[in-house]
């Protein structure tokens, strides 16, 4: 990786925990990638030499309160949520405490949620999954008051599918020939089982122990603005060719798909602040 993407990746991390950090947050969800590392670090720089002290600890379910009790209190009086073994790793390397998803009690609400993205379109829907991390990230997301998306400017593109070549999907070992089988009847040529990289054999297992399943459509997925200049509504396709909503759905659908590394329909606010952090991203 050039040193100039590195760079990149570090200064859109760096605006973003300065744009959408606070250290009033009690929960923060932390997603997985290569650019993660850095939002990660700015947030324990950030901490560094604040006292935790004074900080009460933020409310976590029965379990996790058992499972805790050995700790005298979460470091900064912050839970940060991973999305995978990765992002647990560098939660702990970096000093603060990671709280599984699960230890979360039922009411609460993630002050933010910060993560990278594959590519992101004129619209703010993302592919995510390159590292085949994408089922905890959407669950945390989706937990998350705020979701920032945090992308270099390489994955700036008005579509998806325009340089990122496929869509991952996460999938249950035994279903995932027949997965394969219903993307190649939804119109993907050569969907393909993604396999370990280091073991060069076998195909690669996720957090879950899932699969996951490359698929490329071979054209640009169409947008919001696509849908509303060709007069036809959000979840159609025009031409043949697929929208990313009624894609994203289509995928879910098939028996055997855990998550689709599509992550779309991020309205209103959220929208808005993942515009405004694309900008900041680019070069
Ligand atoms: C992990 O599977 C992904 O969803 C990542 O967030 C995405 O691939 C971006 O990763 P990088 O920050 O390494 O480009």
């Amino acid at each position: 990786m050039s040193s100039s993407v590195e760079k990149a990746k570090k200064l859109a991390a760096q605006q973003a925990v300065a744009d959408h950090f606070s250290r009033s947050f009690t929960y923060v969800g932390i997603g997985s990638g290569s650019t993660i590392k850095y939002v990660v670090e700015a947030i324990a720089h950030l901490l560094k030499g604040t006292s935790s002290e004074t900080i009460p600890a933020p409310s976590l379910n029965a379990e996790a309160k058992s499972i805790n009790q050995r700790r005298p209190s979460l470091d900064y009086g912050i839970a940060f949520i991973p999305t995978g073994y990765q992002s647990r790793q560098e939660i702990l390397e970096n000093g603060l405490t990671p709280v599984l998803f699960d230890q979360l009690p039922d009411d609460v609400t993630l002050d933010v949620a910060f993560d990278g993205a594959d590519e992101v379109d004129d619209d703010l829907n993302c592919i995510k999954g390159g590292g085949a991390c994408l089922f905890q990230e959407k669950l945390v997301a989706q937990r998350a008051r705020k979701f920032v998306c945090v992308a270099d400017y390489r994955k700036a593109q008005p579509r998806l599918l325009t340089e990122w070549p496929s869509i991952p999907i996460e999938v249950a070992p035994i279903a995932a020939p027949s997965v394969i089988k219903a993307l190649r009847a939804l119109g993907s040529i050569e969907p393909a089982l993604r396999l370990n990289p280091l073991a060069k054999s076998g195909p690669l297992k996720t957090d879950q122990d899932f699969y996951i399943i490359d698929a490329p459509f071979g054209q640009p997925l169409l947008t919001k603005s696509d849908m509303e200049a060709s007069g036809e509504s959000i979840g159609t396709s025009v031409d043949g060719k697929w929208e990313v909503v009624k894609l994203a759905k289509a995928i879910r659908n098939i028996t055997g798909v855990l998550e689709v590394g599509l992550f779309c329909g991020y309205d209103g606010i959220e929208a808005e602040e993942l515009k405004e952090a694309k900008g900041k991203g680019q070069r």
